[in-house]
């Protein structure tokens, strides 16, 4: 039963066969963004699935879920976070590196842009092989762990109950699920997300 916005969506999106390499066929968004139809298609879908789901966060994954990420935040009425490549995120930040085919790069978050308790959906325009979502999970749930850390050193130290800084007490940020506009099944990148669900409008061959 499938929503008759998506044949629109997915026609849209043009594949631009060996960019940024030989072999790969680039699905490339600059096009649904040019269809004002299909870009509200794609951003109503995302927004009538999260609208009652007690959403805090939106996290963006640079670069192109900067593009899908405000509009839905705004939307729903969550905040916006993004999830960036190295040094450019000026204030203090948490880091998780992760594979790329060769080597390895790191995205980071500002620290103190989430919550412990929050409830977040990570956005993108694509997944492939579930690296960058792998590792803008565990950017969300390691926050939850360093405080959970200093909750019991902090306690430790002060001789506190429990109970006493209710910031420091919860732990996780809830990853509710990861939001992408593109998968390409065929390398399996769900499989790299561990429980956290995964919802795509347009699955490519
Ligand atoms: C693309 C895409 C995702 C990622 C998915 O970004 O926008 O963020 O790759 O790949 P994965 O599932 O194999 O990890 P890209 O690396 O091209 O970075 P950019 O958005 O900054 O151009």
């Amino acid at each position: 039963n499938v929503d008759d916005r998506i044949p629109r969506i997915s026609s849209s999106i043009r594949v631009i066969p060996d960019f940024p390499k030989p072999g790969i066929m680039f699905q490339d968004i600059t096009t649904l963004l040019l269809d004002p139809t299909a870009f509200k298609d794609t951003i109503d879908l995302f927004v009538e699935r999260y609208k009652d789901k007690n959403i805090n966060v939106i996290a963006g994954i640079e670069a192109r879920g900067f593009i899908f990420g405000p509009p839905i935040a705004l939307a729903i009425g969550a905040k916006f976070v993004p999830m960036r490549k190295p040094k450019k995120l000026p204030g203090e930040v948490i880091s998780e590196e992760y594979s790329l085919e060769y080597g390895t790069d790191i995205m980071e978050m500002h620290v103190g842009a989430v919550k412990p308790g929050e409830r977040a959906v990570i956005v993108d325009d694509l997944i492939a092989t579930g690296g960058t979502l792998n590792a803008a999970i565990r950017l969300l749930v390691s926050f939850g762990w360093i405080c959970s850390v200093n909750t019991t050193a902090v306690m430790l130290l002060h001789g506190l109950d429990n109970g006493t800084d209710a910031w420091l007490e919860r732990v996780e940020v809830q990853v509710v699920e990861c939001a992408c506009v593109i998968e390409l099944p065929e390398l399996q990148g769900r499989d790299r997300l561990g429980d956290n669900p995964l919802f795509v409008l347009v699955s490519s061959t």
